[in-house]
């Protein structure tokens, strides 16, 4: 028996695309209906957003990836399909004033565009930290830790996460190889 139009029309409107720019691209811990190489356009990936909660703390903040408007950039991520019903597990690992915006997502395969959204902590957040130069940016990652693990290894997850996308990022990868250059031990993963 087929279900009724208007139960339909209700699962239809309770799946969302999500666009992950960060660490939604290698840590998948919730359930998906599809997963898609995409892209966003008018934004850029910076290491500007404090995080006191996963890869640092309150007294000593780690830095983590946010997205910034630039107009004409296009950043290159990984976009889900979910049920309504996964965004309570986002919206509560994301919680560090990371907000859900609308935007426009170009998937890859099929070159088509959907509405999805992503998460962005915008620049005047009580977390925010904000541009310094790379050598800074690298020394911080390289010292910071907290709950979720170390920055060093969210930022070369990442790093590694985008070299297999064949989806480069000079910002992330040129900070990975300052990090790595600082803590050449060898000894960390
Ligand atoms: C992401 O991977 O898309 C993401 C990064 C930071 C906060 C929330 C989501």
């Amino acid at each position: 028996m087929t279900a009724p139009m208007g139960n339909r029309h209700t699962a239809r409107a309770r799946r969302h695309w999500v666009f992950g720019y960060g660490s939604l691209i290698y840590k998948v811990d919730f359930p998906f209906l599809r997963r898609e190489l995409a892209a966003v356009s008018g934004w850029e990936r910076r290491f500007w957003q404090g995080s006191h909660d996963h890869r640092g703390t309150v007294e000593a903040p780690g830095r983590v990836v946010t997205l910034v408007p630039s107009p004409g950039t296009v950043c290159r991520g990984m976009a889900y399909l979910i049920d309504e019903s996964v965004f309570e597990h986002l919206d509560h690992r994301e919680k560090n004033s990371y907000r859900r915006h609308e935007v426009d997502i170009s998937l890859a395969a099929t070159d088509t565009a959907v509405t999805g959204v992503l998460y962005v902590a915008d620049e005047g957040n009580h977390a925010f930290l904000g541009p310094a130069p790379d050598d800074e940016i690298a020394a911080h990652i390289a010292r910071a830790s907290g709950p979720s693990g170390s920055n060093r290894d969210y930022l070369l997850q990442l790093a590694n996460a985008l070299h297999e996308l064949d989806a480069p990022d000079p910002h992330v990868h040129g900070l990975a190889k300052l990090v790595q250059e600082l803590t050449a031990d060898g000894a960390r993963p």
